[in-house]
């Protein structure tokens, strides 16, 4: 419990961020939020509060704009911990407009960076993905496994971010840094008051997969079955939404606690198990017995074959480990889309 600290959490209404403050504010923190509405709604701030009771503070600045991120650091000198989530996150859009996503994510970052480093605040978690691995050559891929040429520009910003955070740090004496490497987040809060939100038509797996069976789209495409993995779908590590959330609170303890061997560290953020596709559409079937109409089509392009984490550096190191299933993660998905598809 670490009451009076105060976390900023940047892109903090979005879906990992607001899953996120709910857990600080859970531990007892106060928590700052700033977004700029770009990917999300100002109704979280609601969802936030209907979970917690707490309304957190709310800023709606663009956080590439420098002074308005300092006005919040100004406002808040009590901040001391800051979780940067920030950033455009769509890999196929950032391969159609690559300098949206170097203006607003390496910016973003840089202008964070700044922002702390002008107004001492000593603590840093980063949200990096694990699209850094591409296709590793072995599995589970462990935080040592090399940084594999980047497969879209927004996994590039990902590993340009993370190279930021390593040479301000080495530039800084007091600054402590941790990357998240998240595997693929999925799922949402238990309430089904917050949620993931994409906006037209989803990209990924799950809302796609929630979005079938409510009908608001007609067939999910199973992209591929000729991959080298054992019923032919590709195989992701996909991890809730809440044990995600609960990762950082951990990594920020590690850090206000002087835990850290090292002022830049980086954690794998899975569960260590990898689920095809087809597994992904079975379980779901069974946890909500709604019956899902999909096909197989042609491979994706870009995707990779497989991919999971070894969670054993995290475990040991930031006392954290996954602890929701993949049906639990299913089901609260789904308990969110009717939820959010009776509130339209
Ligand atoms: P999200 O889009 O739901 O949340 C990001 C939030 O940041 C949004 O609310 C958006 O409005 C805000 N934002 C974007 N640019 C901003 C700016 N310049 N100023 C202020 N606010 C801004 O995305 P998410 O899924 O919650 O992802 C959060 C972070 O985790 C991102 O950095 C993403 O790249 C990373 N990540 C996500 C996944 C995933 O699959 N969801 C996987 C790995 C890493
Ligand atoms: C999962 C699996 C698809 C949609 C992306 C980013 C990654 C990270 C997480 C941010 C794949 C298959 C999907 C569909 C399908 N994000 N699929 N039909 O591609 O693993 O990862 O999000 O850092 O960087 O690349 O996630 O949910 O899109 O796909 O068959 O309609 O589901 O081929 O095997 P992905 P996803």
């Amino acid at each position: 419990m670490k009451e009076n600290r105060t976390v900023l959490v940047t892109g903090g209404l979005g879906y990992i961020g607001s899953h996120t403050a709910v857990e600080f504010i859970n531990k007892g923190y106060n928590v700052v939020i700033v977004d700029n509405l770009g990917n999300s709604r100002i109704e979280v701030l609601d969802g936030i509060e209907s979970i917690t009771a707490v309304r957190p503070h709310f800023y709606k600045i663009d956080i590439t704009q420098k002074e308005e991120l300092d006005r919040v650091f100004k406002d808040h000198p009590e901040i001391d911990s800051v979780i940067h989530f920030a950033a455009w996150k769509a890999v196929g859009e950032s391969v159609n407009k690559p300098l949206k996503y170097y203006d607003n994510n390496l910016n973003g970052m840089a202008s964070v960076l700044e922002a702390m480093t002008n107004n001492n605040c000593h603590n840093l978690v980063f949200s990096s993905s694990c699209t850094v691995y591409g296709q590793p050559d072995v599995l589970p891929v462990t935080e040592a496994a090399p940084i594999k040429e980047a497969l879209s520009p927004y996994g590039f910003t990902k590993q340009v971010c993370e190279t930021m955070i390593k040479d301000v740090v080495k530039s800084k004496d007091d600054l402590k840094t941790i990357a998240l490497r998240y595997f693929n987040p999925i799922g949402a809060h238990e309430s089904a008051l917050i949620g993931e939100l994409p906006l037209g038509v989803p990209d990924n797996l799950i809302p796609f997969v929630t979005q079938t069976a409510y009908g608001i789209r007609e067939q999910l495409s199973v992209f591929g079955d000729d991959y080298n993995t054992e019923d032919g779908t590709a195989v992701r590590d996909y991890i809730h939404v809440t044990d995600l959330a609960k990762a950082h609170v951990a990594a920020i303890e590690r850090l206000i606690d002087n835990k850290n061997n090292d002022t830049f560290e980086v954690f794998n953020v899975g569960t260590g198990k990898g689920n095809s596709v087809l597994e992904v559409v079975n379980t779901f079937e069974q946890v909500t017995g709604e019956k899902l109409n999909y096909k197989i089509v042609d491979r994706r392009a870009g995707d990779i074959e497989k991919v999971w984490a070894d969670t054993a550096f995290a475990e040991k190191n930031l006392g954290w480990k996954a602890e929701l299933t993949l049906a639990d993660a299913l089901k609260s998905a789904w308990e969110w889309e009717k939820y959010i598809r009776a509130e339209d």
